[in-house]
């Protein structure tokens, strides 16, 4: 519990950004995905700017109609060729499925808690846990429309899903309707062609253990993908995912694309491809921690390639980022002249710049021309120190010769040869524009993910490019660098990832983040935030007696230091293949796609895996094989290879195998959906029949990366323990969840084990304290916190450090409208479990 403690001077109000203002159609919960016309299923992703044409031709004949997307000459700009290389693929376009709506955050959690203990202790009363009234709304978007998604809209979540990037951006385009909404693009791919360097074994350590070795079906099969054929399949990999992000990204949107030397040359020419040499905008070149061991040159600085859609759309959205001038800074060589405390001036001397002799104490200027292209006629004849000065031929002052006089009677003006000239003090602005090179940007970090990119570089980047209510979108999440830093500077964002530990690093990342408040310009996140303004003196500004010309500094927005603001709601979606009607009508809509015959074949193998006497029965019922034995007749069904299998697949199998009489039925998946126990329980109850719920384990199709022996492929189903009790508080009815036990996959000896839910197996649990049966909202959250955040300032009392470690019993909560819980646990290898519980 809370200690409570001498009050502050001032309590911080917490707030989070949303985007109720901004609408965006409704994605499905899982279940309820209905798929695209069945001509839409797969759409052809074109990869080609005109150079195929141009091999065959050597150029592109006259007048010839080319597929050029952007205006790259194929005949004149050199194109990478790789083994493999399209110019289009076939790529199936699956629906966003919502798991999950993350709705408070862990840390408003502790805040309120704490405050509310000072309170209590103090007499005062306080209403409702902070964000009350948003989670009211979360839960109450209207039930009935769930059927008709994507046909009306609801307030804009950010998303993180978990699914394979190339899927994601087919889904954000067809069906989330995100052509050209997207504002910037942080992708950051493997690197190199080491396996564990580009994963992550644990949710908890960042250190990759032989004894730990991936087994997540996705990340697995991800990475075959990338490296089937080394650098070949790699390049084919960012060149399917490039023409895709610049479907997505708006005319003056940016991406900005992270990568080695190893790497940034093929990189580079496949970006000129992809967006054109015009769109170019930076090589940037950020330095690193340290340099690596190697027997030539140190490696101590990474790459981020910058292009555009547009440079011109760019330029009006593109925000002037400074950073203040350093004593030293090399930006000084250019302000060549020295005042001296006399007030004399000379030009600084080569000697001195080299460094050979030092600079003298004084003022360093530059000296700038006076002249514009140009007559006028208006009279021009200037005097100064006696002499009469006029422009020469074709030129004009830039300033009347008036206002030249005052210029002068400031001391600005210096005689060079026979003209005169304006002086321009460094100090005008002690500000430099930020250039190509980002020099350390990651000392000093501690990281959650094992290759995990600086929050200062993708900060810039959003800085540069965005402004706030943006959307960024990182299809490389790991642990989740860009969302991170939108969320922190109110952008709106979307990230995904084949790998389950990279989603719940990030998910951890997020609702433990704390985020200052800027001050908005009129209350809402998209009308911007003010910024730290600084004052640059120059020539107008001098000559007409005005004040100083005013600089935002983008990158600096005022907080509101009575404020602090924790993440905002977001929804963790994964991609669903198959709704239970989609999964069963597949092959009447389709019979002749190839899809559908990896499909059969996809059943076949699963189901022979599992009994090697199982009888196919094909695809269109949800029975896929039964196996008959002397003593028993089972049926098989087989739930979707990237989705997860939901109560109502349990339920039509079941009553597909009664119809044929059999009473025993094996329902195999990859993920199961949180109320799958209480489905088979009550199918159990009212039927003879028998219901076993069995995993697939994730590592099942994955040959070649591990022997795989069938009989240790599948386990049943193992959902996490908890204990619900209820207290009296007055004379409303309280009730805590304890977790009591994880379920846990024993590597070595394949089999699944219970351990107690402090071993030190839990990464992170949540509870739905009323589970609509839908979509799991996180009510309560639980997990270490590793390094407790600052947030003493902001609270009436201090955080007890056990609020920061991983609890196992929940805070109080009444029973509410569905009379249901739901508690999902994350283990440390990322994989989840969720157990629903009915209220009696
Ligand atoms: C270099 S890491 C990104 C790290 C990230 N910038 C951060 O700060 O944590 C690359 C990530 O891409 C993910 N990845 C690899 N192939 C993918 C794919 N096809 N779709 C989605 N994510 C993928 C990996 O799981 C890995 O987490």
């Amino acid at each position: 519990m809370a200690r409570a403690t001498k009050k502050p001077k001032t309590e911080k109000k917490v707030t989070r950004y949303t985007y109720d203002d901004i609408k965006e159609p409704r994605t499905p919960e899982t279940g309820h995905t209905s798929l695209l016309p069945a001509d839409e299923l797969v759409v052809t992703l074109p990869m080609d700017n005109g150079w195929s044409k141009a091999i065959e031709v050597g150029k592109l004949p006259e007048g010839d109609e080319r597929s050029v997307v952007v205006d790259m000459d194929p005949a004149a700009d050199p194109v990478l060729f790789w083994s493999g290389k399209r110019n289009r693929r076939e790529v199936p376009v699956l629906p966003l499925q919502r798991n999950e709506i993350v709705s408070e955050s862990r840390i408003a959690q502790i805040i309120d808690r704490a405050r509310r203990a000072a309170e209590e202790q103090s007499g005062a009363a306080r209403q409702g846990h902070l964000f009350a009234d948003l989670e009211k709304t979360l839960r109450e978007t209207d039930r009935s429309k769930r059927v008709e998604f994507y046909t009306h809209e609801e307030g804009w979540k950010n998303k993180l899903i978990c699914g394979d990037s190339l899927h994601v951006m087919e889904s954000l385009l067809h069906y989330e309707n995100l052509r050209g909404k997207v504002q910037m693009i942080y992708i950051d791919p493997p690197y190199g062609i080491k396996y564990d360097s580009n994963f992550q074994q644990r949710v908890d350590s960042t250190k990759n253990d032989e004894k730990d070795a991936a087994d997540d079906v996705l990340t697995i099969k991800a990475f075959r993908d990338t490296w089937a054929l080394g650098v070949h399949s790699y390049v084919s990999y960012l060149q399917e995912r490039l023409y895709l992000c610049r479907e997505l990204l708006s005319d003056s949107g940016s991406i900005f694309v992270q990568i080695s030397d190893e790497n940034v040359h093929l990189v580079r020419t496949l970006l000129d491809e992809v967006f054109g040499r015009k769109g170019f905008c930076s090589q940037i070149t950020f330095q690193k921690t340290g340099s690596q061991e190697t027997t030539l040159l140190g490696t101590t600085v990474d790459y981020l390639l910058w292009y555009t859609r547009d440079r011109e759309a760019l330029n009006s959205r593109y925000r002037q980022l400074y950073l203040p001038r350093k004593a030293g800074d090399l930006s000084l060589d250019r302000y060549d002249h020295i005042e001296l405390a006399d007030k004399s001036t000379r030009r600084i001397t080569a000697a001195e710049i080299r460094g050979e002799l030092p600079i003298p104490d004084g003022r360093r200027f530059r000296t700038t021309s006076l002249l514009s292209d140009g007559e006028t006629s208006t009279p021009q004849e200037f005097v100064f120190e006696g002499k009469t000065y006029t422009p020469r031929a074709g030129n004009h002052w830039k300033t009347p010769p008036a206002r030249l006089a005052k210029l002068a009677a400031l001391d600005r003006i210096l005689v060079e040869g026979s003209t005169i000239t304006y002086k321009r003090y460094a100090d005008d602005f002690d500000y430099v524009p930020i250039n190509d090179r980002w020099e350390s940007m990651q000392i000093g970090r501690v990281r959650d993910y094992v290759v995990q990119t600086a929050e200062s570089v993708v900060t810039r980047c959003i800085h540069m490019c965005t402004q706030p209510g943006d959307i960024v979108f990182d299809p490389t999440c790991g642990s989740g660098t860009t969302a991170y830093c939108a969320e922190g500077l109110g952008r709106r964002w979307i990230t995904c990832d084949t790998s389950r530990v990279a989603v719940n690093v990030a998910r951890k990342r997020l609702v433990g983040g704390v985020f200052a408040h800027f001050m908005t310009r009129n209350g809402k996140v998209s009308s911007d935030f003010s910024y730290k303004v600084v004052k640059r003196i120059t020539l107008e500004s001098l000559a007409k007696e005005r004040e100083a010309e005013s600089i935002d500094l983008f990158d600096e927005p005022l907080p509101d230091v009575d404020a602090l603001r924790v993440c905002g709601p977001f929804e963790i979606a994964s991609l669903g293949r198959y709704s239970v009607e989609d999964w069963k009508g597949y092959f009447v809509r389709e019979p002749g796609l190839v899809e559908a015959a990896k499909l059969e074949n996809y059943i076949g193998v699963i189901c022979r895996l599992y009994r090697r006497d199982a009888a196919i029965q094909g695809a269109t019922g949800l029975v896929h094989a039964v196996a008959e034995t002397e003593k028993e007749r089972i049926a098989i069904s087989v739930g979707p290879l990237s989705g997860r299998v939901t109560g109502k697949q349990i339920h039509d199998a079941v009553q597909d195998a009664m119809a044929s009489g059999i009473l025993e039925v094996h329902v195999l998946g990859w993920a199961f959906e949180a109320n799958v126990g209480e489905v088979k329980s009550q199918l159990e109850k009212r039927g003879k029949v028998k219901v076993e719920l069995i995993m697939i384990r994730p590592d099942t199709l994955a040959e070649g990366l591990k022997a795989t022996q069938p009989e240790m492929l599948f386990s049943p189903l193992a959902l996490p323990d908890i204990e619900v009790t209820v207290a009296k508080n007055g004379k409303e009815k309280q009730l805590h969840v304890t977790l009591t036990g994880v379920a846990l996959f024993d590597r070595k000896r394949r089999t699944t084990e219970y351990k107690s839910a402090d071993s030190g197996y839990v990464s992170a649990w949540y509870l739905d304290e009323d589970y609509d049966g839908d979509c799991f909202v996180d009510c309560q959250m639980f997990f270490d916190f590793k390094k407790a955040p600052n947030i003493k300032a902001a609270l009436r009392a201090e955080v007890d450090p056990d609020e920061f470690t991983l609890k196992l019993t929940s805070e109080p909560f009444p029973v509410r409208g569905y009379k249901r819980i739901a508690v999902k646990v994350v283990d440390v290898y990322g994989n989840e479990s969720t157990i629903v519980q009915e209220l009696a």
